[in-house]
């Protein structure tokens, strides 16, 4: 249905390739998510995971996970995350992980084969699956519900919330952390291909949950008890220039910049590497902003 408004939409605003698009990561039905997706496996792990392994890991704080039995979670892509969750978990009795992509699953059971130092008491297991339906597993099966930069692209946040709270045992907590476009990188990027014409032809602003209370209230209004929200950042690398055009190219805004032609890109690069250099003479530590909230479903 989103390829269909998509064909519809003015070749200007497409850049002539609408797949390309795709790379913003916002909301995409089933079926485009994983071949989304699926074409961001192999760079995921030079791109993405470099941002956000830490807004995760202070979830899982936020979450109190060590003391957890039954964990989900869920977008785990090439697995950063869910190695070192079985690197350091030990009271865990069961965890599973999700993803939509078969290509980033295979990715992470490889790696999952390769690592050292895993604790083998925990019965993990890896899972091709949609957050909004989720059959393979079972009513109140988990009381951990652990998701990092995922809600805000589903086609349905409610749906994925509700699906959350069926498999969440009574008192189980879920934690989630959203990307925010105020300041750092990601500000940084939509401004500079806004101000070269592009506009997001997509009917859902996937930052719009970027803010506090949009997330206290999405969770409230789905019969969760908040517990904590806060901004947190994900605190990138010391950058250097190819840094920036990694992101530029394969980062979660690639598909825009790579939607836009030569003169436009040199132009866009020129002026995002001329804004990043003054950030860096501030000595203001370059960052991507993020929500994180924890939540518990009522007793
Ligand atoms: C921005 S990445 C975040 C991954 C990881 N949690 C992290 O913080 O690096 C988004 C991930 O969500 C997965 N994803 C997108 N839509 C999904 C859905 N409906 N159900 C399950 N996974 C989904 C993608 O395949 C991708 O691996």
């Amino acid at each position: 249905m989103l390829l269909n408004t998509l064909k519809k939409l003015p070749h200007n605003i497409l850049f002539n390739k609408p797949l390309s698009l795709f790379s913003s990561s916002m909301s995409l039905q089933q079926d485009e998510a994983k071949a989304h997706w699926n074409s961001k496996a192999s760079t995921y792990k030079d791109s993405y995971e470099t941002l956000t392994l830490a807004p995760a890991i202070t979830l899982a704080n936020m979450l109190e996970i060590q003391k957890s039995q039954d964990i989900i979670e869920v977008a785990c892509a090439t697995g950063i995350f869910t190695l070192h969750l079985l690197r350091n978990l030990t009271n865990t009795k069961t965890f599973t992980s999700v993803d939509i992509s078969d290509q980033m699953i295979e990715l992470a059971k490889a790696r999952k084969a390769a690592t050292e130092g895993i604790n083998h008491d925990i019965k993990h297991e890896f899972f091709v699956g949609d957050a909004e339906n989720m059959s393979f597993i079972q009513d109140e099966a988990v009381d951990v519900y652990v998701s990092s930069m995922c809600i805000h692209m589903v086609p349905d946040e409610s749906k994925f919330l509700q699906e959350a709270k069926r498999i969440l045992k009574k008192g189980g907590r879920i934690g989630l952390t959203v990307p925010s476009k105020e300041n750092g990188l990601m500000g940084l990027f939509l401004k500079n291909f806004e101000d070269n014409g592009w506009k997001s032809p997509f009917p859902k602003d996937y930052n719009a949950l970027g803010y506090r209370d949009v997330m206290i209230k999405l969770l409230q209004d789905n019969g969760f008890e908040v517990r904590f929200c806060w901004e947190d950042h994900m605190k990138l690398p010391y950058y250097e220039d190819s840094d920036i055009d990694n992101q530029l190219t394969n980062g979660p805004m690639g598909g825009i910049y790579g939607g836009f032609d030569q003169e436009t890109k040199k132009k866009v690069r020129d002026n995002v590497l001329k804004e990043f250099h003054e950030i860096k003479k501030q000595f203001i530590p370059f960052q991507m902003k993020t929500v994180a909230i924890v939540a518990q479903k009522p007793l």
